[in-house]
């Protein structure tokens, strides 16, 4: 995925890469004292008990798999000191074996078949990093149904069938973890699942998208027009050459289903999840935003209501000055918490990229070795289907551009088509468009609307496209912040 490359950025700004091609180079191991996982006889309880040489199996070693790899053999001594667990990368599956590859293991670890390491009687854990459903699901389930926890990066698989495999895990007693799977490499699942599981999360917003946060950023700050900035970001590979996964919401949509499960404990998928994408934004919208205050941002919203009624929602904001979320800049991710009783919280850092992705996996991965030395594992419980409130129930503030004829009587008559659906406006600027012949006699309107119905809006906006006066509706985005 685009959002997923951002890795190159990431790794040359962590050090040297080892180069090396499959080869019997270096190994790992130390040599420490190696007990078999829940030997009998090692008493439970003691330090003895949860020094444990755990074998992991790694399926994919692109960009997080191969920072991975790296990261285990650079820590494994300092995880072995501070928790008693060795960690060591035994068999990894890949799809190609002539691939060079920036680590540092012996050729025999390296197999195409996945489903051997799996398998592999010498695994004790499995980190899935392929992406995509098939085969990973299914190498998942495969996985944990022999007691192996899973740790997994795998944002999409878990948006489309998290709660089956999360019933996997509880019917196995084994994890299955995913930190890497929102946020990349900001700690952010666990303290939702952790720390904030006795809040009252009514709201998470969050920037989760670090491609769009760093087109929206230069369109802002150095002026260029989407299509610059989407350019640039495919040359500094931060984006795909077909973007659409990121500009069109569905990366965060995916990652905004994964948090209202975890956020709500109700079961909501990415088909749940309403996107629109930052295609349509133009310089006079930034333009417009900047002098009324606001940063345009894609924003991911997961709301829970009163009623118990979930609404996930990924689309452009105009998130004002002051709020924490408008300073987050270029590529960099942030999430943003409103608890009844913590108050507000932010959770900000790299989103992708294969080292931050994999400090996350490795987190997850020491977590899960831990667990499995003490035979426990971490329960996310059972979910119900989310009753899902679909965006047109919603209520914002709006801006709406519009671009119609400049003579008398166009104003009263837009004005009138707003109030005549209930919505009513807080603010309006105009501006005349001469000077070129295509838009010669026209003028720009825009408006910032009061909190109004998404329904209501929209009939608004419906009617506006048929008024002989409105040449063009353009862009509309909601609002945030108090009115
Ligand atoms: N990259 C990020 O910044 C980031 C951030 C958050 C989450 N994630 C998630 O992490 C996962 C991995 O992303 P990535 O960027 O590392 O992907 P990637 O660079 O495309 O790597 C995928 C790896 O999987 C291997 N592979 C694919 N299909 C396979 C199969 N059937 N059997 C065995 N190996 C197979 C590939 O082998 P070859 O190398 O031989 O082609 C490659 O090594 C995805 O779920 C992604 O959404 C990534």
């Amino acid at each position: 995925m685009a959002e997923d490359s951002q890795c190159r950025m990431a790794r040359s700004s962590h050090g040297p890469a080892h180069r090396a091609v499959l080869g019997p180079v270096h190994h790992l191991s130390t040599g420490a004292p190696r007990y078999s996982l829940r030997d009998p006889s090692v008493p439970t309880g003691t330090v003895a008990a949860v020094k444990r040489s755990v074998n992991i199996g790694v399926l994919g070693c692109g960009n997080v798999g191969a920072a991975l790899i790296q990261l285990v053999a650079e820590r494994a001594d300092d995880i072995e000191m501070r928790t008693g667990i060795r960690l060591e990368v035994t068999k990894v599956a890949v799809r190609s074996l002539s691939k060079e590859r920036d680590v540092e293991l012996p050729a025999k670890v390296f197999t195409t078949d996945a489903h051997e390491v799996v398998a592999d009687d010498d695994v004790d854990l499995v980190v899935e990093v392929i992406g995509g459903i098939e085969p990973a699901r299914e190498l998942i389930l495969a996985a944990l149904k022999s007691g192996k926890p899973v740790v997994t990066a795998n944002k999409e698989l878990l948006a489309n069938v998290g709660t089956e495999l999360f019933g996997a895990s509880d019917d196995a007693g084994v994890d299955l973890l995913f930190e890497a799977a929102v946020a990349g490499g900001i700690p952010f699942i666990r303290p939702l699942r952790e720390s904030l599981v006795g809040e009252d999360v009514a709201r998470v917003m969050g920037i989760i998208n670090g491609t769009t946060n760093y087109i929206l950023t230069k369109m802002t700050e150095e002026g260029w027009t989407y299509a610059q900035a989407l350019t640039e970001a495919q040359t500094l590979g931060y984006a795909e050459r077909d973007p659409t996964a990121d500009v069109e919401g569905y990366d965060a949509g995916a990652k905004a289903a994964i948090i209202s499960t975890i956020a709500f404990g109700q079961r909501v998928v990415a088909g749940d999840v309403s996107h629109e994408g930052i295609s349509g934004i133009t310089s006079t919208d930034i333009e417009f935003a900047r002098k009324l205050g606001f940063q345009i941002k894609l924003l991911a919203i997961c709301e829970r209501f009163d009623d118990g009624a979930v609404a996930v929602r990924v689309h452009p904001t105009m998130v004002p000055d002051t709020h924490p979320l408008a300073s987050v800049r270029d590529s960099f991710n942030a999430v943003f918490v409103e608890g009844d009783a913590v108050g507000d919280l932010m959770f900000y850092g790299r989103g992708a990229g294969g080292f931050p992705t994999a400090s996350a996996v490795l987190g997850d991965v020491v977590d899960a070795a831990a667990n499995l030395a003490k035979a426990t594992h971490a329960s996310l419980g059972s979910f119900a289907k989310a009753k899902i409130r679909t965006i047109d129930e919603l209520h914002y503030r709006y801006y709406v551009n519009l671009q119609v004829a400049d003579r008398p009587g166009v104003l009263a008559a837009v004005a009138g088509l707003f109030g005549s659906h209930g919505v009513s406006i807080r603010s309006m600027e105009q501006e005349s468009l001469h000077g070129e012949a295509a838009t010669e006699g026209q003028a720009r309107l825009i408006f910032i609307t009061h909190d109004a119905r998404e329904a209501d809006l929209r009939a608004t906006l419906h009617e506006l496209r048929d008024l002989d006066a409105v040449t063009s509706v353009g862009s509309v985005l909601r609002v945030i912040g108090d009115e």
